[in-house]
């Protein structure tokens, strides 16, 4: 489905009150909400969702940190949208992220970087799919 993404509000921006900071910006670049909740990883779901970075040396600090608190969990669909998306939320550190971006504003450092957007089409269905059963996508 190339006209979908997925994205997480992570738990630092959850914390800081950024979901509707965050939302307003998705919103407002013409991303249209398909399906979302509020959850809490537990640090094995975490560490599954994050699997194919096992073998990085963060590995341990990012299970541990998405699973710290609540994130929100949304697909986004929009024409173009895994890459579209990927620019709307800018570099992984926010040092070297473009103004205007998400993480631009809200992200406080390369592990605690507000929003996670998928890096393919094919993870974009996969990380969807982690988290929400066909019946909740609209
Ligand atoms: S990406 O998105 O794959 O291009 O970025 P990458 O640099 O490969 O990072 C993959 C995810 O790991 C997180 N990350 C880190 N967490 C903690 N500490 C350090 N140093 C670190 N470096 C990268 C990064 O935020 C990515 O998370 P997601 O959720 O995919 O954005």
């Amino acid at each position: 489905m190339s006209n979908r993404t997925f994205t997480m509000i992570k738990p630092d921006a959850v914390a800081n009150g950024h979901i509707g900071g965050i939302l307003n910006m998705i919103n407002a670049a013409g991303f249209r909400i398909v399906a979302m909740k509020m959850t809490q990883l537990s640090s094995a779901k975490a560490g599954e969702f994050y699997a194919v970075h096992k073998e990085r040396p963060f590995y341990g600090e990012l299970v541990e940190f998405m699973s710290s608190g609540h994130i929100v969990a949304a697909i986004l669909e929009k024409d173009n949208a895994v890459e579209d998306f990927r620019k709307l939320i800018g570099a992984t550190n926010p040092a070297n992220a473009e103004e205007g971006t998400i993480r631009k504003k809200y992200a406080e450092s390369i592990g605690r970087n507000a929003v996670h957007g998928s890096d393919s089409n094919e993870n974009a269905a996969i990380e969807g799919d982690f988290f929400f059963s066909g019946l909740e996508k609209f």
